[in-house]
């Protein structure tokens, strides 16, 4: 059963709008084309839309203006293929010229963790909207997606006042997006929800016209896309209040896993029998290495930063514990490792010298190159730090990790890992580990003993083809 929210504040209603350029539906650009932009960009022109893409960074645009996607995400080359050969879809670094195009302009720049403290870094946010606003010529929407500490859209808001003559009307809305890597293709062609925030019947109308793209496509399918219309301190706050309660619900369950490891239960058969209920549901409440990411870390920390800056500070204290569970499961490995591999710790942590451990994925999930703040990455590092061999096999992250830890040894597959390693840990749940036949490794190995830091493989399987098996919250 869904419960209706009662709409109890006041939103502009959606009334029709003819975009400013006078073409027939609004002409869209995306400013930043990292992850975020550079998606949103490539599927907009998919759902029909004239689109424009924006970066500072001229080798990012040459790439893509050539067909090629700077980043490992299904379905993404060829819809970027497709669409520039439609001619609804460039890239260019002119900031004029796409001032020129635009109806609406989606801020899609990073908003990183401050190099001096726990809260976002909003510089790329603030030098994009003031190019942009210094050279509009008429009136336009700019819209944030990036992720922001709540008060931003008020701020960016001000900053367009401050840049562009008040007579074109420029008008400012939030709009967060829920992209999830791995799945971003379908995230923006079929969100679960939009959620907009804005202060004007145009700008609604306006936002409206650059989602009915998804809207369309939704009916086509027989599905429908709920709309939720607010104010920009909710809009903002709703992307942070998502990505807090997915956090803590895989700190949650990765709590669960401590309490099992100290009192002998099973983390697994405890989630799948909380998850039959449908209150708590089945997903994200996999117990294991923990959340890592370019999104929820970092976002945790910048809302803790917020509130305290807002003097409700203490409202969100919980956050830390599941940024502290969080980290301790990194620990929890290298216990588990030299566990297996009897290695004593001393204060300082265990003592790895002398071994070869194989490290089995780098990546923060499967399905992805992304290794910002890695848990997979990070282990492997202590456990090099520790002073084992490391060699690590990922099959698509590996040329970032390499930028990022270049201390380690990256091998070409699998096997090249796995041999000679007196111990393997599974840190990142792609499908090869998942499938991998243990009997075939184990022949490759020179000790078979495996920590699955995802609780992703077979026990049984690993178990009976000879491994001392460790999983995370497991007996
Ligand atoms: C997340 C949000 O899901 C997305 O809505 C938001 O827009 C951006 O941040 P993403 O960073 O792509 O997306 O990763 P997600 O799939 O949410 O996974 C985050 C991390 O949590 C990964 O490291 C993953 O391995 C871990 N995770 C996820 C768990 O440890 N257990 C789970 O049950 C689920």
């Amino acid at each position: 059963m869904t419960i209706p929210y009662p709409n109890i504040q006041p939103v502009p209603a959606i009334t029709p709008v003819t975009p400013p350029s006078g073409a027939p539906r609004p002409r869209v650009t995306f400013l930043g084309t990292g992850y975020l932009g550079a998606t949103y960009a490539i599927c907009y022109a998919e759902l029909g839309y004239e689109v424009l893409g924006f970066d500072v960074d001229a080798d990012k645009i040459a790439k893509l203006n050539a067909g090629e996607v700077p980043i490992h995400e299904p379905g993404l080359d060829e819809l970027l293929r497709r669409n520039l050969a439609a001619g609804r879809l460039r890239f260019s670094t002119d900031i004029s010229e796409v001032a020129d195009f635009g109806d609406v302009h989606f801020i899609c720049v990073g908003t990183p963790q401050r190099a001096d403290g726990m809260g976002a870094d909003l510089s790329y946010v603030e030098a994009s909207v003031t190019s942009l606003a210094q050279h509009l010529t008429r009136k336009a929407l700019i819209v944030g997606k990036s992720t922001v500490p709540v008060g931003t859209a008020e701020w960016v808001e001000q900053l367009v006042g401050k840049h562009t003559p008040t007579d074109l009307g420029v008008e400012v809305a939030w709009s967060p997006e829920f992209l999830q890597e791995g799945f971003a293709v379908d995230d923006v062609l079929r969100p679960n929800r939009i959620v907009v925030g804005v202060k004007t019947e145009w700008a609604n109308g306006m936002l409206y016209a650059a989602h009915k793209g998804v809207f369309d496509l939704a009916a086509t399918e027989d599905r429908e896309v709920p709309l939720v219309v607010t104010d920009f301190a909710t809009a903002e706050l709703v992307k942070v209040a998502a990505n807090a309660f997915l956090a803590t619900k895989i700190s949650f369950i990765n709590a669960m896993a401590e309490v099992c490891e100290a009192a002998g239960g099973d983390v697994t058969q405890l989630a799948r029998a909380i998850g039959y209920d449908p209150r708590i549901g089945n997903r994200f409440l996999q117990a294991g290495l923990g959340f890592g990411g370019a999104c929820l870390p970092k976002d945790i920390r910048a809302f803790q930063a917020r509130a305290q800056e807002l003097g409700a500070g203490e409202a969100l204290r919980f956050l830390h514990e599941v940024d502290l569970i969080n980290l301790r499961r990194r620990t929890r490995v290298l216990q588990l490792a030299a566990d297996l591999l009897g290695r004593r710790s001393g204060p300082a942590g265990p003592d790895f010298s002398g071994t070869r451990i194989a490290v089995l994925g780098a990546t923060f999930k499967p399905n992805t190159d992304d290794v910002r703040d890695a848990p997979a990455l990070a282990v492997a590092a202590l456990l090099a730090k520790s002073g084992a061999d490391v060699h690590v096999y990922d099959p698509q992250g590996t040329e970032n990790a390499r930028r990022v830890a270049p201390e380690l040894t990256y091998e070409a597959s699998m096997n090249d890992a796995v041999t000679g390693a007196d111990l393997v840990c599974v840190l990142t749940e792609w499908a090869d580990f998942r499938n991998a036949d243990p009997v075939v490794l184990g022949e490759l190995a020179a000790g078979r003993k495996v920590v699955d830091g995802r609780n992703c493989l077979d026990s049984t399987l690993w178990t009976q083809a000879g491994w001392e098996y460790r999983g995370m919250g497991r007996p």
